[in-house]
């Protein structure tokens, strides 16, 4: 008998477009680990709620992010790609998971205490962002959520509930691994955390003119051509790491000994992120003109998840009593 596969459980909020942060830190081990696992990859739209109040805006976010998954290499044969709207279960679930929350539990929260520290306003939204996200994860038992660290509590606080739910009422849920990568903390233009709350994002299907730009706007130090680079200390050899693997060690050697300029680094990577991203474009602009393919993943990976949504909730109607 076939061992059943782990599975592999992630979602991105449709936001923004996504940045090589994105696409380094969490969404490319979507694609590596496709076929090693069962992959459950979704979009997180009642999340980007918190953030988006505009009809237009959320649905063309949503109809980028899916386009964007499938040009990086998802394939809807290895990965259920689904909304997670699609499978409002979630919300159900979540409203059971709160009821197993103290409230000082969640107030322990980065993104609330951050949120409170900067006086916005937090709704409820905010507030049981965690929640959600834990719902989302253990309705579908996932073994291992590929995230950026920067969601390393929020996996915590997962693994919290599902052992919180377990010991109330009975042992129905995974605890779940994560899953975070050290390409995670990819670095912006100007040498701070790429975050697109800091404009310092190079987007990964970004126009060739403004991605010039930004290559070109990377900060640097002032030495010049001849000058001996320490090549761990600059931005753009970060970048170089990611993009420019066949002729890194050439480079580093150029950097270390002196005779390569920041401006020809900088073209040359210009030159590299082109060519790493050209069959992502090249696909991309392939699936703008097949909606109908696109609706279509959605659509079925909507009836999968659905019914492993659907199949859990027996089990947590049962465990809880309102069955
Ligand atoms: N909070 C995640 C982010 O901002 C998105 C997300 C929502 C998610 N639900 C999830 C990620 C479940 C992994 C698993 O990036």
């Amino acid at each position: 008998m076939q061992k059943e596969k782990k599975i592999l459980l992630s979602g991105v909020k449709p936001t923004n477009r996504i940045h090589i942060g994105n696409y380094f830190g969490a969404m490319k081990q979507f694609v590596d680990l496709q076929g090693e696992y069962d992959n459950y990859i979704f979009i997180a739209d009642y999340h980007a709620l918190n953030q988006i109040k505009n009809p237009d805006e959320l649905r063309d976010h949503t109809h980028n992010l899916i386009l964007d998954y499938l040009a990086i290499g998802l394939d809807p044969k290895r990965t259920v790609l689904f909304k997670q709207s699609d499978a409002p279960q979630v919300c159900e679930l979540q409203w059971i998971f709160n009821c197993l929350l103290p409230m000082p539990y969640l107030e322990r929260a980065h993104a609330y205490k951050d949120a409170v520290a900067k006086r916005k306003e937090v709704n409820m939204g905010l507030f049981c962002y965690p929640v959600l996200m834990a719902a989302d994860i253990l309705m579908y038992d996932a073994d291992l959520v590929p995230v950026g660290e920067d969601q390393k509590q929020h996996l915590e606080m997962a693994k919290d509930l599902a052992g919180k739910f377990n010991k109330a009422f009975s042992p129905i849920f995974k605890e779940p691994k994560a899953y975070i990568m050290q390409e995670t903390s990819i670095l912006g233009t100007d040498g701070e955390k790429m975050s697109k709350s800091k404009n310092n994002t190079i987007g990964l299907f970004e126009d060739e003119e403004t991605l010039k730009k930004k290559i070109m706007s990377i900060k640097t130090d002032s030495k010049g051509v001849e000058d001996k680079k320490h090549s761990e200390e600059d931005n753009v050899f970060a970048f170089h790491k990611l993009f420019s693997q066949p002729m890194l060690d050439e480079l580093r050697d150029r950097y270390e000994h002196g005779g390569i300029g920041y401006k020809e680094s900088k073209e040359i990577l210009l030159k590299n992120i082109l060519a790493y991203t050209a069959p992502f474009r090249a696909k991309r602009a392939e699936l703008e003109k097949d909606k109908d393919y696109v609706l279509g993943v959605l659509e079925e990976g909507a009836k999968i998840a659905g019914a492993k949504a659907d199949a859990k909730m027996e089990k947590v109607k049962e465990a809880i009593g309102v069955n």
